[in-house]
């Protein structure tokens, strides 16, 4: 379904697709490096070669989650198919946008996905730490790729193919358009939101952003509701109020 381009580096996948994007059209766009990566909050995405900077389009259609959950969990369906089955169980999510791995109990950012909407489509961009070295970054959370997690799960050092791992994700996206994927059987197991304990949240209230610690976060994906424990308080917000989870 989607025409993929290749460029060696750009500025951003994601500005490049909106130059050329038209209606009724599926486009992607890798690079193998990008010089000004965007993350989300407006923060930079740090983009060395050997990771996967991907963006393409989708239409806005109504859909049932936040779109930044739809697509962190094709995309780390599609992950934990590609990689063994060793490596594949400490993928996961943590909401709304992170595709993390979890190791020894502590939580890696091993990608992220951003949502911006241009016309009647929806512009993904996916960045996914793949032969990039990152654990030694001081980031806002601490990352990891998908080469250092098999160095340390499988002790062995493996070269990913940043490209086939992208065509794996746009099939499978391209599975969730024609119905032919059902995200939320597989959301529950994936999520790894609600195991995260004395944890830190950027919230919506009252008018203004403020970050508090809460002791746990449920995800209620079916009532559509984010519920924060904190002693004997329990706050109810709608998806959009939790903005960030540092974990
Ligand atoms: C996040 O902040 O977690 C989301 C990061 C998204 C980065 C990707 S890399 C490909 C695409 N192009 C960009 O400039 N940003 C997105």
């Amino acid at each position: 379904m989607y025409k993929l381009t290749i460029l060696d580096e750009c500025d951003s996948t994601q500005e490049e697709l909106k130059k050329t994007l038209k209606d009724n059209e599926f486009l992607a766009i890798i690079a193998k490096r990008q010089f000004k990566g965007k993350g989300s909050y407006s923060r930079e995405w740090i983009s060395d070669p050997g990771g996967l900077y991907l963006s393409f389009n989708f239409p806005t259609i109504p859909l049932n989650l936040p779109a930044s959950i739809i697509f962190s969990v094709i995309v780390a369906i599609s992950l934990q198919e590609y990689v063994d089955h060793t490596l594949g169980k400490h993928l996961g999510i943590i909401y709304p946008n992170d595709l993390v791995v979890k190791l020894n109990g502590n939580y890696y950012k091993l990608g992220g996905i951003l949502v911006e909407i241009c016309g009647n489509n929806y512009v993904i961009g996916i960045g996914i730490n793949v032969n990039n070295q990152v654990s030694n970054y001081q980031f806002e959370h601490k990352a990891l790729s998908l080469n250092e997690l098999s160095r340390i799960v499988n002790n062995k050092t493996y070269k990913f193919d940043v490209v086939d791992i992208a065509k794996n994700i746009l099939d499978k996206v391209s599975l969730f358009y024609s119905s032919r994927i059902d995200i939320y059987q597989r959301l529950l197991e994936l999520d790894f939101t609600h195991e995260l304990k004395n944890v830190k949240i950027l919230v919506f209230m009252d008018g203004e952003e403020v970050i508090d610690t809460f002791d746990n976060i449920k995800i209620d994906y079916n009532l559509k509701k984010i519920v924060l424990y904190k002693s004997r308080m329990r706050k109810d917000l709608e998806f959009e109020k939790v903005r960030r989870i540092f974990y």
